[in-house]
């Protein structure tokens, strides 16, 4: 698996997978959890080392218990969770004992004393909102229990009103970016200001059109438009957490290696 560094020197697989449906119900985001683990064990089987999770999606401990069955030491995954709470839901974010409450509940779920990226989830218009979590978060990095910090669907200007408030720095932008919707120039900014940019649905909302130009692309590569889609994203160094919940696809979204898409066909992708 190839890495990119992030600024405080931790290191992040290009490829994670997401899991915001792993065993729940039908696998449909709403519904409640059917404890089915085999998402979990399929993706692990496959080669995923990243799983993406956050407390809004209530999969922490599929994504814990499906690690803990695993035979993976701690040192070998690596975990992203989130802080809940859009910007007009602030009740978990209002006092540093609530804060702490659900950071602490994170650790629980997901079975480990230690978590390695903890993001914002949404970007909140109350600033003190933001400062007051980042604080609590700093200070479990401090303690050694989380390893970096970072974002979610931050813009250019939050970006860098935390970076100017921030006593530790974000690392990661985790950013919206498909056919579609690529999202080039938050990715760009996010990139120049030194943070990792992340792709979450990367494969989601694509036209039909735009699949069978990507499919039309893959076909010199032997890929899949899926894995067209992903190598755009992660051939300029931004990370993709794909989902699926078939070993098939689960696999191909990691065979994306072993080519190079031409400044040509970068290009026709970029206009997707
Ligand atoms: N930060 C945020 O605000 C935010 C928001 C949304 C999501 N996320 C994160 O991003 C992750 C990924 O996003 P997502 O789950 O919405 O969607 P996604 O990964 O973009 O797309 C999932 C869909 O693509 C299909 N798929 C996967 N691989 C495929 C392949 N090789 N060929 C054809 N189809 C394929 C899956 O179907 P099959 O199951 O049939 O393969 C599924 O329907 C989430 O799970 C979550 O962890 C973050």
């Amino acid at each position: 698996m190839q890495k990119i560094t992030l600024a405080n020197g931790h290191a992040l697989d290009l490829v994670g997978t997401g899991t915001n449906t792993f065993g729940k119900i039908n696998h449909e985001y709403t519904q409640g959890l059917s404890n089915d683990l085999s998402d979990m064990a399929y993706a692990i089987q496959a080669g995923y080392r990243l799983f993406d999770t956050a407390v809004s999606y209530r999969t922490e401990p599929i994504v814990g218990q499906g690690l803990a069955n695993s035979a993976l030491a701690r040192d070998q995954f690596f975990i992203t969770t989130k802080f809940p709470g859009r910007d007009d839901d602030p009740k978990d974010r209002q006092n540093e004992a609530r804060i702490r409450q659900i950071i602490d509940q994170s650790f629980a779920n997901l079975q480990t004393d230690r978590i390695d990226l903890y993001l914002l989830h949404h970007p909140w218009k109350n600033h003190e909102d933001i400062l007051r979590v980042w604080r609590v978060l700093e200070s479990y990095v401090n303690a050694g229990r989380i390893n970096s910090l970072g974002v979610s669907n931050y813009d250019q200007e939050l970006l860098e009103f935390l970076m100017a408030h921030a006593r530790i720095q974000p690392v990661l932008n985790q950013i919206e970016s498909h056919p579609g919707r690529w999202n080039d120039d938050l990715i760009v900014f996010t990139q120049a200001k030194g943070l990792v940019a992340q792709a979450w649905g990367p494969l989601t909302n694509v036209a039909e059109t735009s699949r069978e130009a990507l499919s039309e692309i893959g076909q010199k590569y032997g890929k899949s438009w899926a894995q067209v889609a992903l190598k755009y994203n992660v051939q300029r160094q931004v990370a993709v957490i794909p989902k699926s919940h078939q070993l098939c696809h689960q696999e191909a979204n990691l065979d994306i290696f072993d080519f190079t898409l031409s400044a040509e066909d970068l290009a026709h992708i970029q206009k997707l």
